[in-house]
C-alpha cells in the first residue's frame, strides 16, 4: 500500500529510518518502484492540486511514494533529497523551491546512482547530467500570454503593479521576464511597482495593501498566481475600489477559486498553468528506472481563460 508521509524538517530523520528501495537496483525485489518526492510546500491552490495529482498517480501506477513538504524552504528540500539518497529510493522527483543551489545534493544522488526528475520547476545549473528530464510548464510563455492579453485589450497608458512569486523561483523569474518581453512593444504600459507576495493569498493581500497606499491610480494588477490575485482582490475591495472594473486583474494558474473570481468579473484574464502532472511523472519515472531514454524536456500543454470561457469551463473544473 502506498505510504504517504508528510515531512517537516524534524521528521526527515524518521523518514531516513523507514528505508526502502535500492539506488543500485532497477527497482525493489518485487519490482515495486520507490519514488522520493520533495514538494515545495502547500502555498497555493495550484500546489494542493499538484500534490493530489502526484499522490493519486503514484497509487494508480503502483509506485511506492515517499512524500515530503518543504514548507517553501530550500534547506528542507535538500534534507529531504538527502534522506531519499540514504534510503536508496529508485528515483527522486522534486519541484525546486528556487532555481539555484542544487548541484551538491544532486551530485550525491548521481553518485548513489539514483536518477532525478525535475517536475514543475527547473533548476539553474550548467550540469544537465544531474537530472534525467524536466516535466513542467513554459513559464516565460505564460508571462507572454498575460502581457499579450493586456496589449490586445487596453488602449492608452497603463500603470501596472506586479505581484511576484517566490524570489528566486523559476516561475517568478520567468513570468516576469515573459511579461516584460511583450509589454516592451507598448511604451505606455509601465510596471510602476513590483514585489514578491511569495505565491500566497496573504502575501498578495499584504503587498497590494502597500501598493494601494504608495501608488496612486493603479490600472492593472499582474499577479504571478491566482492566490496572490485573490489576496489583491481583498485589498482592493477594502480600499473601496471594484476589482476587475476600477483595476484590471490578470493572474496565472486557473485553479477553481481563481476561475470563480474570473467568472464573477473580479479577475479579467487568467493564463493556465496545469498542476496535473502526476500521471506523466509516473510514466517518466518508470522509463527512467528501466533505463529507457526519455526526452530532456516535457512541456505541459495549457491555455488561457477569459471571463466567458471561465463560466463555460467551471462546471467541469477538476481543481
Ligand atoms: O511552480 C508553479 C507555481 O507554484 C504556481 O503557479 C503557483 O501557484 C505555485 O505556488
Amino acid at each position: 500500500m502506498l505510504k504517504k508521509i508528510t515531512v517537516a524538517v524534524s521528521s526527515i530523520l524518521l523518514l531516513a529510518a523507514c528505508g526502502a528501495g535500492g539506488g543500485d537496483d532497477a527497482a525493489g525485489d518485487d519490482g515495486t518502484i520507490t519514488m522520493g518526492f520533495a514538494q515545495v510546500g502547500a502555498e497555493s491552490g495550484w500546489r494542493t492540486a499538484n500534490t493530489k495529482s502526484v499522490q493519486e498517480a503514484a497509487k494508480a501506477a503502483g509506485i511506492d511514494l515517499k512524500f515530503s513538504d518543504a514548507q517553501q524552504k530550500q534547506e528542507n528540500q535538500i534534507k529531504a533529497i538527502r534522506s531519499y539518497v540514504q534510503q536508496k529510493v529508485d528515483v527522486i522527483a522534486f519541484s525546486p523551491v528556487v532555481e539555484t543551489g542544487w548541484d551538491t545534493v544532486l551530485l550525491e544522488a548521481k553518485r548513489a546512482n539514483i536518477p532525478v526528475i525535475l517536475t514543475d520547476r527547473a533548476i539553474d545549473s550548467e550540469d544537465t547530467s544531474l537530472y534525467e528530464t524536466f516535466l513542467g510548464s513554459d513559464f516565460v510563455e505564460e508571462g507572454n500570454k498575460a502581457a499579450q492579453w493586456l496589449l490586445d485589450n487596453t488602449t492608452g497608458a497603463q500603470k501596472v503593479v506586479e505581484l511576484q512569486g517566490t524570489t528566486g523561483a523559476a516561475p517568478a523569474i520567468d513570468r516576469k521576464k515573459g511579461f516584460e518581453e511583450v509589454i516592451a512593444s507598448r511604451p505606455d504600459i509601465e510596471i510602476v511597482a513590483s514585489q514578491t507576495g511569495d505565491f500566497t493569498r496573504s502575501g498578495g493581500k499584504q503587498v497590494m495593501e502597500a501598493f494601494l497606499r504608495s501608488t496612486p491610480d493603479i490600472d492593472v494588477v499582474y499577479a504571478h498566481n491566482d492566490d496572490m490575485g485573490l489576496g489583491a482582490i481583498e485589498a482592493i475591495r477594502a480600499a473601496g475600489k471594484v476589482p476587475g472594473k476600477d483595476i484590471t486583474i490578470i493572474t496565472v494558474d486557473a485553479v477553481k477559486a481563481g476561475m470563480e473570481a474570473l467568472a464573477a468579473g473580479e479577475i479579467n484574464f487568467i493564463v493556465e498553468c496545469n498542476p496535473l502532472l502526476g500521471e506523466q511523472l509516473m510514466d517518466l519515472a518508470k522509463k527512467v528506472v528501466a533505463g529507457e531514454e526519455v526526452p530532456a524536456r516535457v512541456v505541459t500543454e495549457e491555455g488561457t481563460f477569459t471571463q466567458e470561457q471561465a463560466k463555460a469551463a467551471l462546471p467541469d473544473r477538476q481543481y
